[in-house]
């Protein structure tokens, strides 16, 4: 055992596919979701009544992951039974414009996420207020299975320097840290949350759903991430939605 270990168990990436029937093995047809988060998890609160009040059916949350044990969606999670697993993360989320790692392996921590994902049958994974980056590699493993909430306004591919908003103003496009205090430093009149799927490039994925919101006078960065999050409240169980009626979530 090294200093590192804590025991000997090996954590190893299953090669099967999830998709695949697999006699033997009880399929689920529900969409399973995988909800990554790094710290309040109000938007994991927002799924979860959600499931609750029966208004996402045939949706469940298979496991809730946290890199940050002290995290208050950690205990949100456990309040409603659902499972959930701390799991320190080596890698950190550095800068507000930072690539993904494009080596062609998982780091130790994406080797483990991985395994959990299919032992616990995920075919969705939901990344809400998760603070660390997720490599080309690991991204390969889940095609269009893998989708974000950012605070900001993407263009509807996700790519390019500007986003056009729905009276016609062209504002730039904010990614990366810190998105909220971007726009009001940028002194635009309107920002919103944009929910999309992963790609390696960081917040520039196809956009699945989003909203605008007007920023207030006197609003600050705190005062307008919380009008925000009641706004992603609505739009993660939307995203969801629309994923579950995906082929490739199956
Ligand atoms: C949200 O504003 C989301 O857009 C961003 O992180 C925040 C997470 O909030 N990626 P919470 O932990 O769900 O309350």
């Amino acid at each position: 055992m090294n200093s590192n270990s804590q025991c000997s168990f090996e954590w190893k990436v299953s090669q099967r596919k999830h998709t695949q029937d697999d006699p033997g093995e009880p399929r689920h047809s529900s969409l399973r979701l995988g909800v990554l988060i790094s710290g309040s998890g109000s938007n994991l609160q927002a799924l979860i009544d959600a499931i609750e009040a029966k208004q996402l059916p045939g949706v469940e949350i298979a496991l809730v992951v946290s890199n940050n044990a002290h995290a208050q969606g950690v205990q949100r999670a456990l309040k409603h039974n659902v499972p959930v697993i701390y799991m320190p993360w080596e890698q950190k989320l550095a800068g507000a414009h930072i690539s993904a790692p494009s080596k062609g392996e998982l780091s130790h921590s994406e080797t483990k996420l991985t395994s959990l994902l299919h032992l616990f049958q995920v075919n969705l994974i939901v990344l809400a207020g998760w603070m660390r980056i997720l490599s080309a590699p690991f991204l390969e493993q889940f095609p269009r299975q893998v989708i974000n909430l950012h605070p900001a306004l993407l263009p509807n591919d996700g790519t390019g320097p500007i986003y056009t908003t729905r009276d016609g103003t062209r504002i730039p496009v904010f990614r990366g840290l810190h998105a909220v205090r971007q726009a009001l430093q940028a002194g635009v009149k309107v920002t919103g949350s944009t929910v999309h799927y992963v790609t390696p490039e960081v917040d520039a994925g196809p956009v699945i759903c989003r909203a605008e919101l007007p920023i207030e006078p006197g609003d600050t960065e705190e005062s307008l991430h919380e009008r925000l999050k009641k706004v992603e409240h609505r739009l993660i169980v939307e995203a969801i939605r629309i994923c579950g009626k995906q082929p490739y979530v199956k």
